[in-house]
């Protein structure tokens, strides 16, 4: 397998041309005269920061999409595959500001949008996005990609998580037409934290505050003045109690079934009062279901989705899913 990356500067090849983004007769916009060769590393490819990837694509149409393409500082370019990276700024402060020093061609001049290609067509330049302009939200993951991640439009990228962490959702983040990530998943702690909660929650008496917050930000609080749980023995039974906040009562309003005395149902372990339901299964998410519960904060991770079985907070937003959940605790005297 031989691959190479070309930085920073481009090479001169014999039968380059650029010639579909020049004015007609340009001839130095044809045949652009580079005196610096770049900097070729075979066996060498970066990894980081590749805007775009294109299949059977020629080594020279490799370098000519890199010179439409903002951010474009370079190649990855793998001859086996015919495999074109077009890759960005590798290492911050690596590159200096120039007047003038942008895209190649009619280009030149034309200001696209970062996360855009430039296009010359019917003697008209315009500018197309092309690929996503950040990076994806994937906390305590790792790629999942044999060349590593690329940002194109369309393009849905595998993680997997950390050691010591557990996939919740589908473990893609696919780059939308519209320049974001939408990204499925989140990791979450593996093991069973209760043993951990319940040494913790012993100790002294704790307040604990629950954040939550949606795919639109709409965002809110709800706060516990006293939170405990109890041993494995115990069938780690939860008292809570005090609540105030923003978000609504999800855990003890008892007209909206209050989890203050229920032990902690898991799918192999039913500890709820539902006559109906096992709920542990129904709602996806162990926790300390009654019939069932209002706040599902160990549900499934669907941003956007409604559903029973997603991580909801129904006294905030009925049953659709938030996109982001943080329990925590303190000392109640803090
Ligand atoms: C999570 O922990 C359990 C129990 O220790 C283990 O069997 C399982 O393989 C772990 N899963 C992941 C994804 O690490
Ligand atoms: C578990 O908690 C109960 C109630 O507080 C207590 O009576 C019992 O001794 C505890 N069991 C263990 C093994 O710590
Ligand atoms: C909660 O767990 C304790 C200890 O295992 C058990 O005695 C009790 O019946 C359980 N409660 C429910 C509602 O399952
Ligand atoms: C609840 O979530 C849905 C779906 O995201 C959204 O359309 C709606 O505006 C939200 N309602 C409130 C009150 O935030």
């Amino acid at each position: 397998m031989s691959m190479f990356g070309i930085f920073l500067v481009l090479p001169v090849t014999n039968g380059f041309s650029m010639k579909e983004y020049c004015h007609k007769n340009d001839f130095s916009c044809e045949q652009p005269f580079f005196n610096q060769q770049g900097k070729r590393e075979f066996g060498r490819c970066s990894s980081i920061n590749v805007l775009r990837r294109m299949l059977r694509l020629g080594m020279i149409d490799c370098v000519r999409e890199c010179l439409v393409t903002s951010q474009c500082t370079g190649i990855n370019y793998r001859p086996d595959w015919q495999m074109c990276d077009v890759v960005g700024e590798i290492k911050h402060g690596d590159l200096e500001v120039e007047d003038g020093c942008s895209l190649a061609g009619v280009c030149r001049a034309y200001d696209c949008d970062i996360g855009e290609k430039c296009l010359f067509e019917d003697n008209k330049v315009r500018c197309e996005q092309v690929y996503c302009v950040n990076n994806p939200n994937a906390d305590k993951a790792i790629s999942d990609e044999k060349f590593g991640n690329h940002k194109n439009l369309g393009a849905g990228l595998k993680f997997r998580c950390k050691n010591g962490y557990k996939l919740q959702g589908h473990p893609y983040s696919f780059c939308l037409h519209s320049g974001r990530w939408d990204t499925q998943f989140r990791c979450i702690l593996n093991g069973t934290g209760n043993d951990n909660l319940h040494t913790i929650l012993s100790q002294r008496t704790y307040k604990m505050r629950v954040d939550l917050e949606y795919n639109d930000g709409n965002n809110a609080q709800a706060v516990y003045s006293s939170f405990n749980v109890g041993n494995e023995s115990s069938g780690y039974k939860l008292s809570i109690s005090g609540y105030s906040g923003t978000a609504g009562d999800g855990m003890t309003d008892i007209s909206q079934n209050s989890l203050n005395g229920m032990n902690f149902s898991t799918a192999d372990n039913n500890q709820d009062m539902s006559d109906v339901h096992d709920c542990a299964d129904f709602k996806r998410s162990g926790w300390w279901h009654r019939d069932c519960t209002k706040g599902n904060l160990n549900g499934l991770y669907r941003p956007g989705e409604q559903g029973n079985d997603v991580m909801h907070w129904r006294t905030l937003n009925d049953t659709y899913s938030l996109s982001m959940t943080r329990m925590m605790i303190k000392p109640a005297y803090v």
